[in-house]
Order: C-alpha cells, then structure tokens, then sequence
C-alpha cells in the first residue's frame, strides 16, 4: 500500500474518493484505535492560491493544536500545540523521519545532515557539530563585519549614484559570501559581481524550492528529465558545484597534511577557520560524496534563512520606527566607528532581541516538517506510522493564547536583563531554530550574524518603506520571503546632519535612505 499511496500522491490531487480509498487499504489509520483527529474541512480550497501556511493559521483557530489537512489523496497533520511539538522533536524524536523534505532534497543535499536520518544522521552530527566550537564562532564575527561593511560600501554607492536597491537579493548576496567561507573558504564575493559558480547555486535553489511547491514531480518522469532544458540547467549547476566542492576538498586535504598543528578540541587554523578544514583535520573518516553532501547542507541551511531574517528584519524596522531610533541608540553607543568584536556583540542587546522577536514574526522556515515512522500518541490522538507532518512555527509564534499582541513587533517584550528567549525556556512556544538533537546547529552563528549586519547598517542607514510602496506579502513553502523584493531608494531625507541627499525618485516599492551621523 505504501508504494501504491506514494505513487499516487505524486500524481496530484485526484479527490476524496482516493483519500479514503487510500485510508482504507491503509487498514484505516489510526483512527479505528481511539479518537479521530479533527479533521479541517474544506481545507483544500481554503489554503489555495497563497503561501500554505498562512490559512493554515485561521484553521488553528478553529480546529486547535492538533487536525488533519486532507490533500487529494495527501493528508498531513497540523501540529500548532508546543506541548505535542516538544513530543514530536525532542521526547519522542526517533519515532519521526524527515520524509517528504528528504525527498525534496535529496537531488542538492544527498544523504547530508539536514535530510539524513538514522545512523548516517548520528554520526555526521556528532563530526560536525564540535566544528563550531565558541573560538570558531568568535573568529566568524570578523567575516560578518568584513562582508557587511562591503555591503555598506556598495549602499554608499547606490545612494550616490541615485539608484534603486533591492534589498533582499543584497542580503541573500551577503549571507552567500559569509556562508562560502565559514563552510569551506571560498570567496563567493558575490556582492562585487556575479559568476558562474554564483549562478549555479541561485539555480539549485530556485529547483529545491520549486520542489518544494510543485504538485507534480516533472523531475521525474524518465525521459523529460534527460530532455527538459530547465532540468539539463540544474544537472550542470550541480555539477559546476560538485566540482568546485572536489577541488576545494583536495586543496584543504594537501594544506591539512602540510600544516603542522596539532588537533585538538578548539582546533582552528588561523588562515582558514573553515568548517571543512575542522573537519579534514579531525580526521573525520568519510566519503569525498558524503563530505560534499553536508558542504552543500551547511551551504544551503545557512545562507538563505539568514537572508529572509535580515529582509523582514529591515522590512520590521521600517514599519516601527521606534524600534529603529531605539536600536540605533544601542548600535551608537556600544560600538562607535569599528568593526564589531565578540564583546561588542555580546552588549548588543537590543538588537539581539530585534533579531529574537523578527525570528518570531516570520520564522525560517515556517514550517518544520517530519513524518512518523512508528505508531505513537499525539495529543491523545493515535496515529499510525507514514503520517506526514507539518509543525507549523508559524502558528506557534503567534498564539493568541501565548502572546500579548502576538501580532505586533515588541524586542521589549523579552527583557534585556533576562535570558536570550529558546525553545526550553519558552517551552517549545517558540523555536526559531527547532528543538530537539535535531535543532539547528548554526543558530549562533546566525544570531552573531545576523546581529553584526543589522547593527552596522543601521549604524549608517535609516531604512523606511515609500509611501506608494505596495503590500509586501509572504510567499513560499521553503523559506518565508518577500514575493516582489524590497528596495531601497536614495533618500528625502530630513535629518539635519545629512544634506548630501537630495528628493529622489521615488521607486515602485521603495525605501527611504538615510546617511546616518556617525559616518
Ligand atoms: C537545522 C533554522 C542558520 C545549519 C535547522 C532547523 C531550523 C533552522 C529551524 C531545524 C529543522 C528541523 O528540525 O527540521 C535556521 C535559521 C537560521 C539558520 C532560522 C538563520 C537565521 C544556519 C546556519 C547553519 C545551519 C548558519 C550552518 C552554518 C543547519 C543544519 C541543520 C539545521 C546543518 C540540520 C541539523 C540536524 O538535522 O541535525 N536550522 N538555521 N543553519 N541548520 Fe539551521
């Protein structure tokens, strides 16, 4: 049955008739063993034509912490409630795969730690994980504010040459050349300009994330495959970056057997502090294709949810701008004109709490997505093995019952005195970066990331939305971005000190720039 039900469901939606045939031969779920999982009707209309996780949230409301979302001959199971999301990814994780989401990925990231499961899971884990001890992450602030100041110099550029600038391609440029040389030290420098390697993984993002959404696998179907030019064009970006990766891989191994350090628990080679130099230094013993698979993972898992962060950060921050004048205030003071350090960081806490509260807004990805491979129990409700399901983070991070306004963008509401907000001390009410073994293993890094990018932009620019700008609206399954972009115009500016802008052109969709004092 199960292979006849995955057959089908790749086929596309063919209506309820197959559902509850499917159902039946699948010896009826569950739900023949005890109570039925509210079921959300009419729920196919209802989550049509935007991203699916916004509807998903009005049939919260009404159906609660736990229901079923039938799909044609897909059903999934939407899982709102922090006490059954605890039980899926920490109590009881090992009775829960990553499913459909390995098999998305499967084409980019192999058997890499995002999708892997099992034993290759555990082991890859435990290699990768010591490789971002707290020396390697104090060396990456450099790189952070080396790369944003470049990003601040080419926003210089743009706002004196007069021109538009579509932020979140910028950011998504930033968080590549960071990325590129946290993973394995290479400089993407796709901020300066583009190249082939750059378009490659535009390339084979764009396919995961249209994996990701597409009802029919056109990818495939034998022969198309060979033939379609759009999948000839993702077999030759990946095979640009697959060779790029050997290369890299065979010049970090020659440099590891000429260094003469010894390896030990902080181990870092100054000149380059890579993730895949740790690596090749442990003596991590593991295939060339396996080592490649988690460089493409870390890439990929790193690079464009800070991206979206930093873009609806910015996006916040131009629609409260008290939170702007206040985070400014901070940057001013703790950091002056220099490049951020790992103390200077630490005493960012307003903006650390922009970034918490941003990640609880718009969470990356909005949706964690897991499927069961044993039977098990699940807000009273059993449920059978195979049962896809979503956990949305999105409803989890906006729960009328949890949150005060949950709606509504306040860093006040965590203390700057109490602890950074995680899953265990919110009790898995919010989890920007899961929870679990399976929790993210970059989050600080990404919060120093994002964190050094948001201070030293605002130290230098005000960003607001324009007057005739349209809505923005969130779109996507993968990652929550921002459907037509979010650009930048030079300034009108009213601020004293500045009068090198003058009233500009006013771009479909802008934002106002502003010079700040300190420069
Ligand atoms: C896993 C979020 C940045 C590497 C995850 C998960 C989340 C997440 C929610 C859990 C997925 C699940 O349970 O299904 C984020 C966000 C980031 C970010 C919001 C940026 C703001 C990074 C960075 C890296 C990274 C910079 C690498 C340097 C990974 C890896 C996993 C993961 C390897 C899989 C861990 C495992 O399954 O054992 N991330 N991440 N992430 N993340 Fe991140």
């Amino acid at each position: 049955v199960a292979p006849l039900a995955a057959s089908l469901a790749k086929l596309g939606p063919p209506g309820e008739l197959a559902s509850a045939l499917l159902t039946k031969l699948a010896g009826g779920g569950a739900a023949s063993r005890g109570p039925e999982i509210p079921q959300a009707v009419g729920s196919l209309r209802a989550v049509s034509g935007q991203a699916f996780f916004i509807p998903l949230y009005d049939l919260f409301l009404i159906y609660g912490g736990i229901f079923r979302l039938n799909f044609g001959p897909k059903s999934f199971l939407i899982v709102s409630d922090p006490a059954i999301a605890k039980h899926i990814l920490r109590d009881n994780s090992k009775a829960y795969s990553k499913g459909i989401l390995a098999e998305i990925l499967e084409f980019v990231m192999g058997t890499g730690l995002i999708p892997a499961d099992g034993e290759i899971w555990r082991v890859r884990r435990r290699a990768i994980v010591p490789a971002m001890h707290q020396k390697y992450v104090t060396a990456m602030i450099g790189l952070f504010g080396e790369a944003s100041d470049r990003l601040c110099k080419k926003l210089d550029k743009a706002a004196s040459d007069g021109e538009d600038v579509e932020m979140e391609s910028l950011f998504s440029r930033l968080t590549l050349d960071v990325i590129g040389k946290a993973v394995f030290n290479y400089d993407f420098d796709s901020l300066s300009y583009d190249n082939g390697i750059v378009e490659a993984v535009y390339v084979t993002l764009r396919e995961a994330e249209m994996r990701s959404t597409s009802p029919i696998p056109t990818w495939e179907i034998p022969i198309w495959k060979d033939i379609s030019p759009r999948q000839k064009k993702v077999n030759e970006a990946l095979a640009l970056i697959n060779k790029t990766l050997d290369e890299l891989i065979a010049t970090c191994k020659r440099l590891v057997e000429e260094e003469d350090l010894q390896f030990h628990e902080e181990y870092m080679n100054e000149q380059d502090p890579s993730i895949l130099h740790f690596l090749l230094a442990s003596g991590d013993d593991v295939s060339s294709k396996q080592l490649r698979d988690d460089l493409m993972t870390m890439l990929i898992a790193g690079h464009e949810t800070s991206a979206a962060v930093l873009t609806w950060t910015f996006y916040l921050l131009s629609k409260y701008p008290n939170v702007m004048a206040k985070l400014q205030d901070e940057v001013d003071t703790v950091l002056g004109d220099r490049l951020p350090t790992i103390e200077d960081v630490k005493k960012l806490k307003y903006t650390t709490r922009v970034i918490n509260e941003s990640l609880r807004l718009y969470p990356q990805p909005p949706v964690l997505i897991r499927r069961s491979i044993e039977e098990d129990m699940l807000g009273g409700y059993p449920i059978g093995r195979g049962e896809d399901i979503f956990i949305s983070v999105w409803n989890l991070h906006r729960c009328p019952k949890h949150w005060d306004d949950a709606d509504v963008f306040n860093p006040e509401r965590w203390p700057l005195d109490g602890p950074n907000p995680n899953e265990i001390n919110q009790n898995f009410s919010y989890l920007p970066f899961g929870g679990g073994p399976r929790k993210c293993v970059g989050d600080m890094f990404a919060t120093f990331e994002t964190v050094v990018a948001t201070a030293m932009l605002v130290r230098r620019f005000d960003f607001q939305m324009a007057p005739a700008a349209p809505p923005i609206e969130a779109w996507t399954t993968a990652r929550l971005n921002l459907q037509q972009g979010f650009q930048l115009a030079k300034n009108v500016s009213t601020d004293p000190v500045v009068d090198a802008w003058s009233d500009a052109t006013m771009g479909e969709k802008t934002c106002i720039l502003r010079e700040m004092i300190l420069l």
